[in-house]
């Protein structure tokens, strides 16, 4: 996933990815539904979700060294994710990006990418 000559990666950088995903984590923390599908302790999870993001920014490929192939689908089947769990975490996210300075075009890119990723999840 990248831009016309920079990948989301580099324009963002590794700490603003960072910042972001805890962020996000935040939010879930706000939201008892969607809370209660996580872990107690929240630490490890944001670090997969964080190095699975600067994967699909076109970063390193520490995610896969660690987890294997996402099939991210999969992996959530295990918890019941419809439509409105599908917009809990993705109010969550949109929030998280607004608090993180980006140009525009970079912001539209990761909001449209998370839209059709949360919509691929949505399993009820
Ligand atoms: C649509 C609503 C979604 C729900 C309710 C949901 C829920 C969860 C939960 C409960 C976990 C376990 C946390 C952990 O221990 O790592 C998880 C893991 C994860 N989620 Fe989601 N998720 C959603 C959408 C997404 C989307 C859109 C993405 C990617 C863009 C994503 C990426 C991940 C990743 C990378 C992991 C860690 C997988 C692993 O390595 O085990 N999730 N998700």
């Amino acid at each position: 996933m990248s831009n016309s000559s920079q990948t989301i990666y580099e324009s963002l950088g590794e700490e603003k990815i960072k910042t972001l995903v805890h962020h996000f984590y935040q939010h879930v923390t706000e939201s008892p539904e969607l809370r209660k599908l996580y872990p107690e302790d929240l630490a490890p999870a944001e670090e997969r979700l964080f190095l699975f993001l600067i994967q699909v920014f076109g970063g390193p490929q520490t995610y896969m060294e660690k987890r294997g192939h996402p099939m991210l689908r999969k992996r959530h089947f295990q918890w019941p994710i419809d439509t409105q769990m599908r917009n809990t975490w993705l109010n969550c996210m949109i929030k998280a990006i607004d608090r993180v300075e980006m140009d525009n075009n970079i912001k539209e890119g990761i909001i449209s990418y998370f839209v059709k990723a949360a919509n691929h999840m949505v399993n009820q």
